[in-house]
């Protein structure tokens, strides 16, 4: 099957799964040899892709007969779905593709699978590849799984015997067990994917190339198939997924690339790249924000000023993880509430809410809010992940319901604190266990900053 060149072959069965093979160099097994000047080789390079898509805007069969050997041709339109894309991928390399939704990700794993032909420009690539692009890719819906295991890997090319060899394998990781005699059209999303998953990563690819198909398999999939491309890594098989899990792309890529609009706004380091990633997300954002019409007020209540503070001073530049920040929220409200609630909110530059707290919540006993008041919250140790937050405040009624709300009151950003992960930086500390005298104690942030 490897060596030798040969004819890139790429075949969809039925408008569900694919998968593909481009063998159009033959590989060496495992390690990619490295080029004489000591860098791994180049395995897939994109020289000034292009790609466009012609959208038919006749919607109605009546504009359709209207305009029929007409003005037919006004109406479709041109639409590129990537300008100008040029990557060289090194051998063994874990890339991230991000971008916000429509920014031709997709588009772009297509072409570099062979799926889609650029407009213009060129792609080259060295190994075997699978890819894992569409739900369900490369099944024929009236076949059963097992039947479809079969004529997957006769499409590309790969000996009966060899899938008899691996077929308990591909059913093991499937995990999809009895049903593998059913007919794939009774299958979940989940157990497509669980079934392509486990054939592409069985046909030995050089070059793995997923999608965000993976996310629709379930929690304990997930982790299995996370395992398997960590091993595909450590056996110097070159990876490129498309993930929206910032984290999961931080933690898993050495490389990333940014596209907006169809354009590489950035490629290099994965860290680097989220945080673009973040800086497009937040301009998005913001100008979204803008372009929203003013509302009217239409409650009595207003947020009137929010500062914050970090031991009582103005916070310029990062905040040191393990800082204590203080949020103070003047509200106002046209008559005098007997009973209110007053807080704030913290976003990250994906949106999530990653902390809040609230006067009710905090059981604190309110005067009557006689049209104006200031609430300051003290938070003694802020221990978020690295990037930019945002800071919400409201004023609510006993019920929690909001009489107002101030978006982006305020925003920070954190220093990295290396030594931890994920949105959320706790201190944690390590000890070996049964050496009394072993001291493995990483010194934390928070006993560190005090
Ligand atoms: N076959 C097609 N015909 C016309 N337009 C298309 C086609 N495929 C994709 N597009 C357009 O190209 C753009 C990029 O699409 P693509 O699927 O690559 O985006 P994406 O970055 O993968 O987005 P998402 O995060 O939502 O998956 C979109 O505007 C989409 O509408
Ligand atoms: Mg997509």
């Amino acid at each position: 099957m490897r060596g030798g060149r040969r004819r890139s072959q790429e075949r969809t069965i039925g408008d569900i799964a694919r998968v593909t093979v481009a063998d159009v160099q033959g590989q060496s097994e495992g390690q990619p040899a490295l080029d004489s000047d000591g860098t791994a080789p180049v395995v897939v390079s994109v020289r000034d892709v292009e790609k466009r898509f012609t959208i038919r805007k006749d919607n109605s069969l009546k504009e359709r007969v209207v305009t029929l050997g007409r003005a037919g041709r006004r109406h479709s339109e041109d639409f590129w779905a990537l300008r100008g894309v040029s990557i060289d991928i090194s051998a063994g390399s874990t890339v991230g593709l991000l971008g916000p939704n429509g920014s031709g990700k997709s588009t772009l794993l297509k072409i570099l699978g062979g799926i889609l032909e650029p407009t213009t420009g060129t792609v080259r690539r060295r190994g075997r590849l699978a890819a894992l692009i569409e739900l369900g890719a490369g099944m024929h819906p009236d076949l059963t799984g097992r039947e479809n295991v079969f004529l997957n890997a006769a499409v590309l090319g790969i000996p009966r015997e060899e899938v008899e060899r691996r077929f308990d394998a591909i059913l093991q990781f499937s995990g999809i067990g009895d049903f593998i005699d059913t007919q794939v059209k009774f299958y979940s999303s989940g157990m497509y994917v669980r079934l392509a998953f486990a054939v592409a990563i069985n046909t030995d690819p050089d070059i793995l190339l997923v999608d965000e198909v993976l996310a629709v398999g379930d929690e304990q999939f997930q982790k299995k198939c996370l395992d398997k491309i960590r091993e595909f890594q450590q056996q110097g098989r070159t990876i490129i997924l498309v993930s929206h899990a910032l984290g999961q792309v931080q933690d898993l890529c050495d490389t990333a690339l940014v596209l907006s609009d169809g354009e590489v706004k950035f490629y290099g380091s994965a860290r680097d790249a989220v945080q673009n990633f973040r800086d497009i997300l937040e301009g998005r954002r913001v100008a979204e924000a803008e372009a929203a019409a003013p509302e009217e007020n239409p409650t009595p209540g207003e947020v009137t000023a929010v500062s914050l503070t970090s031991g009582g001073a103005p916070i310029t530049g990062l905040l040191a993880p393990g800082a204590t920040i203080e949020v103070t929220v003047s509200v106002a409200n046209e008559t005098r509430l007997d009973r209110w609630n007053c807080g704030f909110l913290i976003e990250n530059s994906v949106g999530n809410l990653v902390y809040g707290t609230d006067t009710l919540r905090l059981g604190s006993t309110l005067p009557p809010l006689d049209t104006t008041a200031t609430v300051q919250f003290i938070v003694p140790k802020v221990v978020l992940g690295n990037g930019k937050h945002f800071v919400h405040a409201f004023l609510s009624d006993e019920r929690g319901e909001h009489l107002a709300i101030q978006r982006d009151a305020a925003t920070f950003a954190l220093e990295d604190e290396w030594r931890y992960l994920g949105s959320h930086r706790f201190a944690a500390t390590a000890t070996l266990l049964g050496e009394p005298d072993s001291e493995l104690s990483v010194p934390a942030f928070a006993e560190t900053s005090e």
